[in-house]
């Protein structure tokens, strides 16, 4: 799909979208339209259901005195809550919408609404974005999916005084939805095709934009002395991978020190030798989005040019059984020098985060580290798919990151952190386990696993089990791998971490 901005002008074929207001308050593009059609919006809504409410749309076939195939008339809701997301979503929509009918060509018409939160320019620039995102699918391996079934749009015009300022400021978002795209395509892949190896490759394209790419293999992480990343990765054909990703955006008269962000790169999960059930495993494909989701914002701190020093680390695993696989007891030494009792080989993520980790603050002195991973599925009978797990040992960190994640629709709840959970991974035969042992707070108890390979630090982690895959679409988001967390952090760096 072909987005572009371009100065109002009736459009000749295809579909004109206008936006309406609550209590169908026409815009005033849309007004124009009416008078154009001898008032057919304003009958068509009343011999309708729609309100103008932000979940209404109405499609008008073959309107009288113009041209066009189909006006749809999209809700915007009120416009006091007309802020970046709800343009976002707008576009979203109307994407979804236009190949529900089957349309190839449409024009959006952008209008300065009073009492909005952002100008016209901006407006358009966010609905394009929200387009963009929506118009995401993976089907590479749909090699017979009947022409009828692919969606039909292919240019999408956004109509707005100023187009050029919308297109400008379109340009960074543009940069993240690649970004988002990017790390949709790897987590969408399946373990055959992405493994560390090949994971390690892909992230390797980041060079292109100005990422300096490093991948570690089992002789230097031996060396660094990681037995507990390398654990994990004992039973795989597929020999593990250290990605370290650094971005150098920062002005010389700024603090240099990098952010850090680390990813849980487990790249199919059977959980070893402790094996899963069969049902629903083809999921563990996706184990590896923490990892996924720190090359995407990498893809997107460099793609706009980030005035910010940060650096990205994958621990990229394989958790398989076989003959040479870890064990249940087995006891493995962390690059920290803490030893680890391995009891249950499906809790691997905190393994290889924990030698992620302390590689990170040892080798950058990072401002701080945030984490994510696929880590626990407590996090999801705790809080569903609506919002992700955050755990942090700093409150300032914290509040940036659920201010962050409220206005991007990526949603943190923090979740506790106190020295009574810590103690219950306390082992009798090395200096930590990698379970309690019990099923209570296992979220919690995870996070306090890799609180103890953080060396003090400033640290939050994001456990994302619960909002990695979406099993329905939303406005921005088409179901499948979301990427969350790359938005999120584009957002937080953003709003934070640059002048
Ligand atoms: N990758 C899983 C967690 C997971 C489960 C993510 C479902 C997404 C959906 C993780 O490695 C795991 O297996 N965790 C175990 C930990 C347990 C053994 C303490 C779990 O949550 O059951
Ligand atoms: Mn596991
Ligand atoms: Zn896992």
């Amino acid at each position: 799909m072909k987005i572009a901005f371009a100065e109002p002008s009736p459009p000749k074929t295809g579909s004109l979208v206008v936006g309406v207001l609550d209590d169908r308050r026409l815009t005033a593009s849309a007004q124009q339209v009416d008078q154009q059609t001898g008032g057919m919006l304003t009958r068509a809504m009343a011999a309708s259901k729609f309100k103008g409410r932000s979940d209404d749309v109405l499609n008008i076939l073959a309107p009288s005195g113009l041209d066009l195939g189909r006006i749809i008339l999209i809700g915007l809701g009120k416009a006091a809550a007309l802020d970046a997301t709800a343009w976002q979503n707008a576009g979203g929509k109307i994407v979804a919408q236009l190949n529900g009918v089957g349309e190839t060509a449409a024009q959006v018409e952008i209008d300065q609404i009073d009492g909005a939160k952002i100008p016209a320019a901006d407006a358009a620039a966010e609905l394009a974005y929200g387009a963009r995102l929506r118009s995401y699918r993976f089907d590479k391996y749909r090699t017979k999916e009947k022409p009828e079934r692919k969606p039909t749009l292919k240019a999408l015009t956004i109509a707005v005084d100023a187009a050029g300022d919308a297109k400008r400021k379109f340009a960074p978002l543009d940069q993240v939805a690649d970004a988002v795209f990017f790390t949709r395509d790897i987590v969408s892949e399946p373990a055959n095709v992405i493994y560390p190896e090949t994971l390690a490759d892909r992230a390797r394209e980041l060079e292109e934009f100005g990422v300096e790419i490093d991948v570690l293999g089992r002789k230097e992480m031996r060396k660094l002395g990681m037995g507990a990343l390398l654990g994990v990765g004992q039973g795989s054909d597929h020999p593990p991978r250290l990605l370290v990703m650094q971005w150098k955006g920062a002005p010389d008269a700024k603090d240099q020190r990098p952010l850090a962000f680390v990813g849980k790169g487990v790249t199919f999960d059977t959980g070893g030798i402790s094996i899963k059930p069969a049902g629903g495993m083809e999921d563990m494909k996706w184990d590896m989005a923490g990892a996924g989701v720190v090359i995407g914002l990498m893809r997107a701190l460099a793609g706009r040019k980030a005035k910010v020093n940060a650096v990205g680390i994958g621990g990229l695993v394989e958790n398989m059984p076989s003959g040479t696989a870890q064990r249940p007891g087995d006891i493995v030494t962390s690059m920290s020098g803490q030893t680890i009792e391995v009891l249950n080989t499906d809790a691997e993520g905190r393994l290889v985060l924990a030698d992620a980790l302390w590689y990170c603050q040892d080798r950058f002195k990072p401002r701080f580290m945030i984490d994510l991973a696929t880590l626990t599925g407590a996090i999801i009978i705790a809080l569903g798919s609506e919002y992700a797990g955050m755990y942090a040992n700093d409150d300032k960190l914290a509040k940036q990151l659920v201010a962050a994640g409220e206005a991007v629709g990526e949603k943190l709840w923090r979740m506790p952190l106190h020295d009574n959970y810590d103690r219950m991974m306390d082992s009798d035969a090395a200096d930590i386990k990698n379970i309690s042992g019990g099923r209570d707070a296992g979220s919690i108890t995870a996070a306090q696993f890799l609180k103890r390979f953080t060396n003090g630090l400033p640290w939050a982690h994001l456990d994302i089990a619960g909002t990695t895959w979406s099993k329905k679409d939303t406005a921005t988001v088409p179901k499948g791998a979301t990427s969350f967390g790359v938005r999120l952090l584009n957002k937080l760096i953003e709003d934070n971490y640059e002048e």
